[in-house]
């Protein structure tokens, strides 16, 4: 899960400059995503998480990693993707609801990137998915990501990345 667990964190870390959505408001008078989606961090993230799944990838030949699923370039890159691609329809969907950019939507923020990358991978790489990613490790996946989300921002909130520990 590295590639689609890392784009996150780099997105905050390189994220600002011009908002996806260029600050233009949806029909209801919202913003589109709001500014905390930008270009930089889409892409800063995007090109982080390939690229340490194509270290994991170098890990797993180079010493045999064979317990972990066997991930591939199609694979890493459907994660990282994936993960801000869920990200940033998550956003779409909290400025509906009329929620600030940076408000806290339990569930939604902790699991947007999960759906996002599973989205991804069972439309264009199912064959991986359903040969790799087993039950145990989709259920770990589950209990991991909450804490993994939950310990990651209040680092961030700490070292003054994230404005907020959610
Ligand atoms: N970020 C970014 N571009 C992205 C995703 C994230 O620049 N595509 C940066 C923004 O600076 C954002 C920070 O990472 O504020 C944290 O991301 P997140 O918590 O997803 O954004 P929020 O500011 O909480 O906005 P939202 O309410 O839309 O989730
Ligand atoms: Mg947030």
């Amino acid at each position: 899960m590295l590639p689609a667990y890392l784009p996150n964190p780099v997105a905050a870390l390189c994220g600002g400059g011009t908002p996806i959505d260029n600050g233009k408001n949806y029909s209801d008078g919202k913003r589109i995503f709001g500014d905390g989606k930008t270009w930089r961090g889409l892409i800063a993230g995007i090109i982080a998480g390939i690229a340490i799944g194509v270290v994991q990838i170098w890990a797993a030949g180079t010493y045999g990693l064979d317990i972990l699923p066997q991930q591939t370039v199609v694979s890493v890159t459907l994660l990282a993707v994936g993960a801000l691609l869920g990200d940033l329809v998550k956003s779409f969907f909290k400025r509906r609801f009329g929620k600030e950019r940076g408000s806290k939507w339990p569930v939604a923020d902790q699991y947007d990137l999960v759906a996002g990358a599973f989205v991804l991978l069972v439309i264009f790489n199912p064959v991986w998915i359903f040969t790799e990613v087993t039950l145990a490790a989709f259920i770990c996946i589950l209990i991991l990501t909450p804490l993994l989300h939950r310990a990651t921002n209040i680092i961030g909130y700490m070292f003054k990345v994230k404005e907020v520990p959610w």
